[in-house]
């Protein structure tokens, strides 16, 4: 499927907003100026915006008249955390905890907790939230640790799930978008810890995966997931109200 120059970004005419099944879909390229970096756009703003909002609804619903606490993970989850909270309209609290992966390349790398939870969530209800379930260690690994502070009850919230890469039986109760192994970038995500500021969900060029500046800034757990990755739209992303 070929994308048509200058057609990303570009809202369709008639009946606005449209429903996520009714974007068109076809590759997106992204801005120009990303372009030498970022193959294409896995998903727009668009679709982000849309299905934050969903998420948002649904959440909404569940812990009507809780006593919610929004825990979240850094750094990762900055961007979309951000779209969600402004999105949901009940009273709540935030507090964050620090994980970041230690260890020399290898899959059994530690987890370590570089900032601890503040506030007590012993009887309330805790909502997890990350940008993305991938082998499912980080949430495994933080679900026992939160479980230890006694929660009411514990719900995570995802914006990507990769089932593919599942190591850990771990199942987010919300998820924005199931996606195929690609290696993903921006609303959050990052590669040698940039890209971060993209406003969309964009697939990097294989080519920036050996570029020599990024290389000495990779985390261990981003040096394995290059191995195996999707260089191509095969697979494609499933939105799971629309499927
Ligand atoms: C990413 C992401 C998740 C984790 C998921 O964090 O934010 O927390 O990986 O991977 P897993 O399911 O295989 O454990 P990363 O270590 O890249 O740090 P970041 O949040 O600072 O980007």
């Amino acid at each position: 499927m070929g994308a048509r120059r200058g057609a990303h970004f570009k809202l369709p005419t008639g009946r606005f907003p449209l429903k996520f099944h009714e974007m068109p879909a076809r590759i997106q390229k992204p801005p120009r100026h990303w372009r030498q970096e970022i193959d294409f756009i896995l998903i727009s703003q668009e679709q982000l915006a849309r299905r934050v909002h969903a998420l948002a609804r649904q959440i909404e619903k569940d812990f009507a008249g809780r006593d919610l606490v929004i825990v979240a993970l850094l750094n990762g989850t900055v961007v979309f955390l951000a779209d969600l909270l402004r999105r949901l309209s009940l009273p709540l609290r935030l507090d964050f905890i620090g994980v970041s992966s230690y260890g020399g390349g290898t899959e059994s790398a530690e987890l370590v907790f570089t900032k601890e939870l503040r506030l007590d969530v012993s009887g309330r209800d805790v909502l997890l939230v990350d940008d993305i379930l991938d082998t499912g260690k980080t949430l495994s690994q933080v679900k026992v640790k939160l479980r230890k502070l006694r929660p009411r009850r514990m719900k995570i919230c995802v914006l990507l799930d990769k089932p593919s890469r599942r190591v850990e039986p771990v199942r987010a109760h919300y998820v924005g978008f199931e996606i195929p192994n690609h290696f993903v970038v921006g609303y959050g995500l990052d590669y040698a810890e940039r890209y971060r500021n993209l406003p969309f969900v964009g697939v990097l060029r294989p080519e920036m995966f050996k570029h020599p500046d990024f290389i000495p800034l990779l985390s261990a757990k981003k040096r394995l997931l290059l191995q195996g990755v999707k260089t191509t739209m095969e697979g494609g992303t499933k939105d799971l109200n629309h499927g």
